[in-house]
Parts: C-alpha cells; structure tokens; sequence
C-alpha cells in the first residue's frame, strides 16, 4: 500500500504572477499545461513548467462532454485542491467556469474567492465584455490575480457557432486587439488567445505589455498551454489541427493493462 505519493525531488524557484512581466522582458517563453488531479501535478511538479492551469476543460476531460459549460465552480474547486496537494513550484490558476463571472459583482467575487480558498493562485476568466472587465478590475484591486481569456472562447461555443478560427476578417482583428488592450488595462497580468490567426497572436503579443499565452494561435506568443491529457496523446481520435501529440500514451496504457490481464490469468501479476 502507498500511502503518500508527495515526496518532493527539486528545490525550485516558486513562480509567481509577478515573474511573468521579467520572463516577457527577457524573453523567456513561458510554458503552461492543464492538469486536475494529484498524480499528475506530482510528476509536473518535478518539471520546469511557470504555470499550471485547472482548466473547465475538465468538463471534456474528466467528465467527458462535449462542452465546458456544464462545468460548475464546486468541481472546479475540487480538482484545484487536488492539484494544489501536490503542487507547489510552477502558479497555480483557476479557471472561472460558464455563468461565474460577469453577472454581479458579488457573485463572480464569491466564485473567485472559492477557487483561492481551494489554492488557487490566480483565476482565468473568459471573455472582455464591458461587466467582465468591471469584474476583473475589482478582482484585481482586492488580491485575486487575473490571466484574461479571449480569441476563440469554448464557454461562448454556442453564440460563436462552433470551436473556429478567430481574427480572420478585418473586424475580428480589431475586436481581438482592442479585448487585450482593455484586459491589459482592467489589471490581468497575462492573456490567453486561444486558436487566434497566427499573425495576429504575434502582433497583440508585440503590442502588448503583459505576456499572452497561446493554444492554436502559433509558436510568437509569450508562451504556450495544452491540455494535458491531450498533448501526451491519451485520446489518439482528438486530433485538431495546432495538437501535437508529445507521446502516445494512450498506447502505453493499453498496452500495461492488456500485460496486466494476462499476467492475472498466469498468476503471476505480483512479484
Ligand atoms: O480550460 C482550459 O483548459 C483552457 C485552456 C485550454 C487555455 O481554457
């Protein structure tokens, strides 16, 4: 029996959402993941990630759907108390889910307060509306952090019609441009364009101040997030286009299981 999986193997620099403008600065690329449970933040904490995101991707993950929006702040702040047992080096972000901010003050105050109770460090929240803005600069100048989410926005599938490309046409480009620069002014101290034109990704993250981070929107943006689930190739049939799979572990785990199998019909699965 295991009865504690947490042994910590590096003495790291915690990062911090104040790290993020000097690794912009520098140059230095920052690089995020996904993650919602213990096992997993367990083995990135042993590596050299800044940010770790429990992302409402959870929904799709973890519970299979075909959308975030059924995802509630509750299950969001589960699977942050999970990641953060085990986390401790690269910031920890909680994503605000469908319906948890933007409609009052108090509310999306009460939800983000959840997320930081749970040990989150910082919150995401999707979209640039003029209420979302209000909210982010309140969450702001009360302690919460803020990465800003907008390009291709998975809670907005349905008003969008669909998972697609964003800032093809010249009005799109603006909207997008003009979404950051208010972020940037409400206090985030990071954005996320998610499956955004590649060239305008690279042209919001020159113009902007704080560091963007991109999903499907190129290799110029400050940094880089996936899903990680996706990206170590556990579901070999979710193949978007900007997904790169960095192993095959979908492989590997059929694989172990199917040896498993055998091996308790041979009785000779324990050593
Ligand atoms: O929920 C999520 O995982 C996200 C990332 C893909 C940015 O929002």
């Amino acid at each position: 029996m295991v009865y504690s999986q947490n042994q910590s193997t590096k003495a790291q620099k915690k990062i911090r959402v104040t790290d993020f403008p000097a690794k912009k600065e520098k140059g230095e690329k920052i690089t995020a993941l996904t993650c919602y449970d213990a096992s997993f933040a367990r083995l990135l904490e042993q590596s050299d990630l800044d940010a770790v995101l429990v992302g409402d991707s959870l929904g799709n993950v973890i519970q299979g759907l075909s959308t975030t929006i059924p995802v509630t702040v509750s299950q969001v702040a589960y699977h942050v108390k999970c990641v953060a047992a085990a986390l401790k080096t690269p910031l920890l972000i909680g994503d605000m889910p469908f319906g948890s901010a933007g409609v009052s003050l108090e509310l999306t105050s009460a939800h983000a307060a959840e997320l930081m109770r749970a040990g989150a460090e910082s919150v995401k929240i999707e979209g640039a509306t003029p209420e979302i803005l209000k909210h982010i600069e309140f969450l702001v100048s009360h302690g919460i952090p803020v990465m800003g989410h907008i390009g291709l926005q998975p809670q907005s599938v349905h008003a969008i019609g669909g998972f697609k490309v964003q800032g093809k046409d010249p009005l799109g480009r603006d909207t997008l441009l003009r979404q950051a620069y208010s972020l940037q002014e409400a206090g985030c101290f990071s954005i996320v364009l998610e499956l955004v034109e590649h060239d305008l990704a690279k042209e919001v993250s020159s113009k902007l101040s704080i560091p963007t981070i991109g999903i499907g929107s190129g290799n110029e943006c400050d940094g880089n997030i996936l899903v990680l689930q996706d990206m170590l190739g556990m579901n070999e049939s979710f193949r978007p286009k900007f997904l790169k799979h960095f192993a095959h572990l979908d492989q590997e785990i059929k694989k172990a299981v199917g040896l498993y199998c055998q091996e308790v019909k041979a009785k000779t699965s324990e050593p």
